[in-house]
């Protein structure tokens, strides 16, 4: 992998809630979904920031833990 300087940061997703959608966009001048992963309530990712993955989507309740923060991301109801 090239050593971009956002290249290597990782993130780390604990689902809260069953049906967590980690979901990975594309680096680049078109943003695209392209990958979709799925967790369940206890499951946990751990991922990359990638030359491949500038951003990264997460859907349903989870705690998130990067450098920047930890926070929880959550379904308004
Ligand atoms: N093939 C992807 C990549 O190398 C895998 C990946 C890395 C990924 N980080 C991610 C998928 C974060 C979803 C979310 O970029």
């Amino acid at each position: 992998m090239k050593n971009l300087s956002n290249s290597s940061d990782y993130i780390i997703i604990k689902a809260i809630e069953d049906g967590v959608n980690v979901i990975g966009l594309t680096r680049g001048s078109d943003t695209k979904f392209h990958h979709n992963e799925k967790l369940d309530k206890g499951e946990v990712m751990i991922a990359q920031f990638t030359e491949h993955t500038s951003a990264i989507k997460v859907r349903g309740e989870a705690k998130i833990y990067t450098s920047i923060a930890e926070l929880n991301s959550e379904i308004s109801k």
